[in-house]
């Protein structure tokens, strides 16, 4: 497993880094984004929905009362937030098995939450709130998919 960690001091060090992460993704492939409340998680998605060409950062919100926010430019990217599903029946209505069909990318935030059955490739990104403007993102690439190294 690879894996890298950076510190970014700011929002728009953290969307950097996001553009980054996704300008090397090529779909399918899941993300997982784990870490606290306003640990950075929609921000760090901003970056990578613009690094894959599929939407400004400007566009990128949080899929809070839509649950499922799907943006299709240069690659389609669907954008899940399960903190705010109640149960698995909630979950089933997403229709992310559909999703999981596609060639796609899609980023979870709160994946603790529910698993999600996929034999996609999967990046586990965590963030951690260091400090106001600080925060370490680490990012763990078992598959080799952004080829780290
Ligand atoms: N270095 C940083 N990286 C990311 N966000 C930062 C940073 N410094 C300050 N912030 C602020 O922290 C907040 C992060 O909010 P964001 O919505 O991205 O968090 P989240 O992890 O998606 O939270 P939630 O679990 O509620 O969805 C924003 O208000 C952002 O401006
Ligand atoms: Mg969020």
């Amino acid at each position: 497993m690879v894996s890298r960690d950076t510190l970014t001091q700011s929002s728009e060090e953290t969307i950097q880094q996001g553009r980054e992460i996704g300008a090397r993704l090529k779909p399918p492939v899941l993300v997982l984004l784990s870490g606290e409340l306003g640990a950075g998680k929609t921000t760090l998605t901003k970056g990578i929905v613009s690094g894959l060409g599929a939407a400004r950062e400007d566009d990128v919100t949080s899929p809070t009362f839509t649950l499922v926010h799907r943006y299709a430019g240069a690659a389609r990217v669907y954008h899940v937030d399960l903190y705010r599903i109640g149960d698995f029946h909630d979950l089933e209505t997403l229709g992310l098995e559909d999703v999981f069909s596609e060639h796609a990318v899609v980023i979870v935030e709160w994946p603790e939450r529910f698993t999600l059955r996929t034999d996609w490739p999967v990046v586990r990104i965590h963030l951690s709130h260091i400090s106001e403007n600080a925060r370490r993102i680490a990012v763990s690439d078992e598959s080799g998919v952004l080829s780290l190294r």
